[in-house]
């Protein structure tokens, strides 16, 4: 496998930022290198080596990627984080280690929400062509869109919705396609349907919030004092600061409780559903997925509600159907704060701090936004 480590080559690239160290020895089933036929072509992403805190995150330079059959490359515009982010950076829970590496991760680039155009396709790729703006989960084919370029299958992404800034769009992918599938987990929501998002302020719940209404739902946010106003504006009817009430003792009930944050028991979210309500966990507390997906079938029965525990699948029909309602303005991608590529590290920290409003984002240099 080659390996360089060069001072001060980048200088014969100029279009490149400077880095002090080229080094193209990348662990197996990582970011692509071009074959040695092709021609060298530099551009940076953000690497690891080891599962840790964000500080074994480093700018490196790689070699641009070769799109294989049915793959596009994609100048990625901005990259959004996600807590599965921070799961395979950490190397956390363990058990995923089975599939991200066990002493070290398999895949050196994280990143699965990106935004960007394809600059080039591989072999028998019919939906898209240089030049076209996409976006899409990189999650079930990878990752690597903290970097500027990265290849991936046709069929993960879909067109940018036209009226987003590629900023906007790299918000999308994971986070509404979680609570588009969480939302109907149990089933369509029918107008009128009273529905609880419980953690509306993060990137999953403002999405939440937003779908739900646009379903024709009547809309209670559970978030703290500083999102309450933030809830309100992205269309929750009711809005519950959960420093200060619980819900889970108010009386009321909930047709469809949508669980994205915070830490209740499987009985403590029963005592909120209406008879034959229906209670999906999508994130949160471990242990109160665990149960929902574990023992889900059979509190359901025994209940005569229905408990699930959903894990996203990327779905380019469901992205489809989010983008209509970005490009209607039905529904408005929540931006907290923007980082440049070299500064994912602080990005991943302030994620990590689990006060995020909606979502952060990797915004690149080069981008035309
Ligand atoms: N099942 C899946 O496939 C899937 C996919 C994507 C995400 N997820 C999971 O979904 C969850 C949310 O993801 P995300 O991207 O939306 O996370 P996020 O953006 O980091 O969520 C941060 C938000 O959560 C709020 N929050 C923190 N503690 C809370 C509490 N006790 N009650 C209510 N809100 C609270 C924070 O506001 P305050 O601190 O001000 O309350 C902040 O606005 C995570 O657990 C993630 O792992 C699951």
């Amino acid at each position: 496998m080659a390996s360089i480590r060069t001072a001060g080559l980048t200088k014969n690239f100029g279009d490149l930022r400077a880095v002090n160290e080229i080094d193209l020895d990348l662990p197996e089933g990582g970011v692509r290198v071009a074959g040695h036929n092709e021609e060298l072509s530099l551009v940076q992403a953000m690497t690891y080596r080891a599962y840790g805190a964000p500080d074994v995150l480093q700018l490196t330079t790689v070699t641009r990627p070769v799109p294989e059959s049915g793959e596009v490359l994609v100048q990625v515009h901005a990259a959004s984080l996600n807590q599965a982010d921070l799961y395979l950076l950490r190397g956390e829970p363990w058990v995923a280690r089975l599939s991200s590496g066990l002493r070290r991760p398999k895949r050196p680039t994280l990143g699965a929400d990106i935004a960007g155009r394809v600059v080039a396709v591989g072999g028998g790729v019919t939906q898209f062509q240089p030049g076209d703006a996409v976006y899409g989960d990189l999650a079930a084919c990878g990752f690597g869109g903290f970097a500027e370029y990265v290849c991936v299958h046709e069929k993960a992404l879909a067109p940018k919705p036209a009226s987003l800034s590629f900023t906007q769009a790299a918000t999308v992918p994971m986070a509404a396609v979680t609570a588009l599938q969480g939302l109907r987990a149990a089933g369509p929501v029918a107008a009128g349907a009273l529905v609880l998002v419980h953690g509306a302020s993060g990137g999953v719940g403002t999405f939440a919030v937003q779908l739900a209404k646009a379903m024709g739902a009547h809309v209670t946010a559970v978030c703290s004092a500083r999102h309450v106003e933030q809830a309100r504006t992205l269309g929750a009817e009711h809005v519950i600061d959960y420093t200060q009430e619980d819900f889970t003792r108010d009386g009321r009930r909930y047709d469809l409780i949508l669980v994205v944050n915070g830490r209740r028991s499987l009985a403590e979210y029963r005592r909120a559903l209406s008879p034959r309500g229906r209670l999906v966990v999508v994130g949160g507390d471990v242990g109160t997925i665990m149960q929902a997906t574990l023992l889900g079938p059979v509190v359901s029965l025994a209940h005569s509600i229905t408990v699930r525990g959903l894990i996203v699948h990327p779905s380019r029909d469901d992205l489809l159907f989010v983008g209509q309602l970005l490009d209607s303005g039905v529904v408005v991608p929540v931006i907290d704060r923007c980082y440049p590529l070299g500064e994912l590290p602080e990005a991943m920290r302030y994620l990590g701090s689990g006060h995020a409003r909606g979502k952060v984002v990797i915004t690149m240099e080069q981008a035309g936004q």
